[in-house]
């Protein structure tokens, strides 16, 4: 496919680019950007060239190197009356995400490359957009004994974790940390300390005890985080924490990136959008893990996110059915559908004056490729054609019967979000 996108505010950190231009596909690769406007010599000019051009006129509108969500759950295989990678993908597409990494928390766990090249097979045939599997660390992701990390990385794994667990021994996350050191991927760490969140379903306070619920205190999150911290310390390992939920949290990762520690985390827009007041009523579409917490934590989450101390903003997309969530609160499972809105609420963030676009791009692009080692998150000449066309100025209302997911369960539901995806091109495909 050729393509000629012109007249955008392109916006590509990876290359320091901010500003108005045209910008050419040609065989589903970058081929050139040029911010010069008119002529012959200009970008336009020689993609005129180009057999079987297409041309988006991209006025008034920002373009941006594909999104790349580093924590998706796409259920498949196992779970496919919740999601699937068709599913899953298109709703990727829809909110602007050209790539997503596939968390192994599927049945049978992605902890052996059978499962992996299922997914990346599958992927291939069925996906909207490009997918990464994300390898089990642990054998059934319980705790014990390490996953074949080695196999599963030759076969396609980009990453490892158990999440939606924590790895609760720290000699068997040491070990892990060693092990893929010797693939330089990193190790995603849901970060929850199991004897301190037992029983709990929200933030442990003054709410939960109104409401009657079991509380999960902030500290079954940042004892993990501190022991992390420890072991990437000890072991110079490769780590990534994954949902960021708490100010403790926030606070421990300053530290430790001051003190010279490699360490990179991520948070999702439900961190800084809502606060565990979203759970009132026993709205089940705002029981999430880690848990929502006060206006606090979501206050220095948007100061980590602006000093840099948080380099990602992942969905952490879990679409459950909506008869899950139909059950009583404590039954009900962890979980927001998440990739249809992420975008549009983290330009909240643009808004608010807490990033600017280009920052965002970093958060959701630039920072996500590099830390996963992809060739991705770039307009570079070469790299993948993968692009995101947004209009900052277009307003909608949140409306699950609308996502592609199946995943209905969003605790956003009616807001009226502005900013949001028109155009999102994967490896020269155009979804519009
Ligand atoms: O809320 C959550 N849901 N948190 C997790 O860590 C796992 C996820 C899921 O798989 O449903």
């Amino acid at each position: 496919m050729n393509l000629l996108i012109k007249n955008g505010h392109i916006i590509d950190p990876s290359q320091g680019i901010d500003g108005v231009g045209d910008l050419v596909i040609e065989n589903n690769r970058i081929k050139e950007i040029s911010l010069e406007r008119k002529g012959k010599d200009s970008a336009e000019g020689r993609a005129s060239g180009l057999q079987g051009i297409r041309t988006i006129d991209a006025l008034g509108l920002y373009v941006l190197p594909g999104l790349i969500d580093m924590h998706t759950h796409l259920r498949e295989p196992g779970f496919e009356y919740k999601e699937t990678i068709k599913t899953g993908t298109m709703a990727a597409v829809k909110g602007g995400f050209t790539s997503v990494c596939a968390m192994p928390n599927t049945n049978p766990v992605n902890d052996n490359s059978s499962v992996t090249d299922f997914i990346i097979r599958k992927a291939i045939q069925e996906g909207e957009c490009t997918v990464y599997p994300v390898g089990a660390i642990t054998k059934g992701q319980k705790g014990e004994e390490l996953a074949e990390m080695g196999i599963m990385y030759a076969e396609g794994c980009v990453a490892f974790s158990d999440d939606g667990r924590p790895v609760m021994s720290s000699l068997v996350m040491r070990r892990a940390l060693e092990y893929s050191k010797a693939f330089n991927v990193p190790i995603i760490s849901h970060c929850e300390d199991l004897d301190l969140s037992e029983g709990g379903v929200m933030n442990e306070g003054l709410l939960s005890v109104t409401l009657g619920l079991r509380g999960v205190p902030p500290e079954a999150e940042e004892a993990m985080v501190a022991r992390d911290i420890a072991l990437v310390g000890l072991t110079k390992g490769r780590l990534h924490i994954a949902h960021v939920s708490t100010a403790g949290s926030v606070r421990l990762l300053r530290e430790a990136k001051a003190r010279g520690i490699q360490i990179s985390a991520e948070t999702c827009p439900h961190y800084f959008s809502i606060t565990e007041k979203a759970v009132e009523g026993y709205n089940t579409n705002a029981k999430v893990n880690p848990p929502l917490r006060g206006q606090e934590d979501m206050d220095s989450i948007k100061k980590g996110l602006k000093d840099g101390t948080i380099d990602v903003i992942a969905t952490d997309h879990a679409p459950h059915h909506r008869d899950e969530k139909l059950r009583e609160f404590d039954q009900a499972p962890s979980g927001i559908s998440g990739l249809e809105t992420a975008l549009s609420l983290s330009l909240r963030l643009v808004d608010e004056g807490v990033l600017t676009l280009s920052q965002l791009v970093e958060k959701m692009a630039k920072n996500p490729a590099a830390i996963l080692g992809l060739d991705k998150g770039t307009l570079k000449p070469g790299a993948d054609a993968d692009i995101t066309i947004l209009d900052l100025n277009k307003k909608f209302m949140v409306d699950s019967g609308q996502f592609f997911s199946k995943g209905k369960n969003t605790p956003f539901e009616g807001w009226v979000l502005k900013g949001m995806p028109v155009v999102t091109i994967c490896k020269g495909k155009v979804h519009e």
